[in-house]
């Protein structure tokens, strides 16, 4: 048995992300790979543990085990030895080549105490999503990975379309300046007109749509986007948008509750699309073993609040049946508060 670095690995099979979830919940449950995949010298592709090693590729480590032919060897390596956490990799001096850098090379955010809401019985500690730098959000993140994932895929674009009522049309426009491909957002009609005028002067084209965000505007933006010859992202149904939360939210409060041996019992937050709830889920009750309880709080149908930018929240019959896809890896606790 030999750790060589992934990279050097190629698997002629793809799996599709629902394929994958039972090795990936079994993977964080157990942290140990037992068998290792078997590789043919010559081309450096799999020839068995397809799926093992797919599983090994979503979770983000930099090595995997292989050998070079079947053998009866037993073998016991955490996905720690093989660079599960490297993905975070803070800049020590906080210096940063472009300013993509600035989010993911910033990352993880912070994590704080919040002392007043603590006591001897529970400590609070609140996630600073805000440290992101583009939509001061947890969105930069899904924008950076659609992109990324798009653009690693080998998918050609030169013009992008989203859905949004703010923080990912923020995050997106930002990104897309940066890169220099152009972005057309779709905002309903009742997020706040400031919303324009900023998202314009990021560089974005911005198109009012008289409708909240339902799925009929989603089918709407996906209509357009074929017609005009552009990539629709749709953060509500791309697989990035759990991704990202996968490898790097979920993993870098990992990291940060175990460096401070924080034992966390419940984790709360707030579910939109329902990407990074889904994603901590997973990803907590199976490293956790079910020692931990996940709450998503999602709000009462037509709720609105002004301190929130959109009404993405109507988006219930889809956000729903992947939540439920996703989660039966999870028992998780959906809370709705009125
Ligand atoms: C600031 C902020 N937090 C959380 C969410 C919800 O996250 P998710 O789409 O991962 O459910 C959104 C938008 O949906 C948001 O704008």
């Amino acid at each position: 048995m030999e750790i060589i670095p992934i990279s050097r690995v190629k698997s002629i099979i793809e799996f599709r992300l629902d394929q994958l979830l039972d090795t990936i919940a079994s993977l964080l449950r157990s942290n140990i790979i037992s068998i290792p995949i078997i590789v043919d010298k010559k081309s450096m592709t799999v020839i068995s543990g397809h799926k093992l090693y797919a599983a090994l590729k979503t979770l983000g480590v930099k090595r995997i085990p292989i050998t070079w032919e079947e053998s009866e060897e037993e073998i016991k390596i955490t996905l720690d030895e093989l660079g599960f956490y490297e993905d975070i990799k803070p800049s020590k001096t906080r210096v940063f080549k472009n300013t993509l850098e600035l989010l993911y090379l910033n990352w993880p955010t912070p994590l704080v105490k919040l002392t007043s809401l603590s006591n001897n019985k529970f400590n609070v500690w609140a996630k600073l999503e805000s440290y992101n730098p583009f939509s001061n959000s947890i969105k930069d993140r899904v924008g950076w990975y659609m992109i990324k994932d798009a653009l690693s895929k080998g998918v050609k674009f030169d013009l992008l379309y989203e859905a949004t009522s703010g923080n990912t049309g923020v995050a997106l426009a930002s990104i897309s300046a940066i890169l220099g491909v152009k972005v057309k957002l779709f905002v309903p009609q009742v997020i706040q007109k400031v919303t324009d005028t900023y998202l314009k002067i990021i560089g974005a084209d911005v198109v009012r749509v008289s409708k909240s965000l339902t799925v009929e505007f989603l089918d709407e933006v996906e209509t357009w986007a074929k017609r005009d010859k552009a990539l629709n992202l749709n953060q509500f149904e791309n697989n990035a948008n759990f991704l990202v939360h996968l490898r790097y939210t979920a993993k870098g409060l990992d990291l940060q509750l175990k460096d401070n041996n924080i034992k966390p019992s419940i984790i709360i937050g707030g579910i939109g699309t329902s990407g990074h709830m889904s994603a901590l889920s997973l990803y907590f009750k199976n490293r956790y073993r079910d020692k931990i309880q996940l709450v998503a709080v999602q709000p009462s149908e037509g709720e609105k609040r002004s301190h929130q930018r959109g009404d993405q929240y109507s988006q219930e019959g889809r956000n729903t049946n992947r939540f439920k896809l996703w989660s039966r890896y999870s028992s998780h606790k959906e809370t709705r508060k009125s």
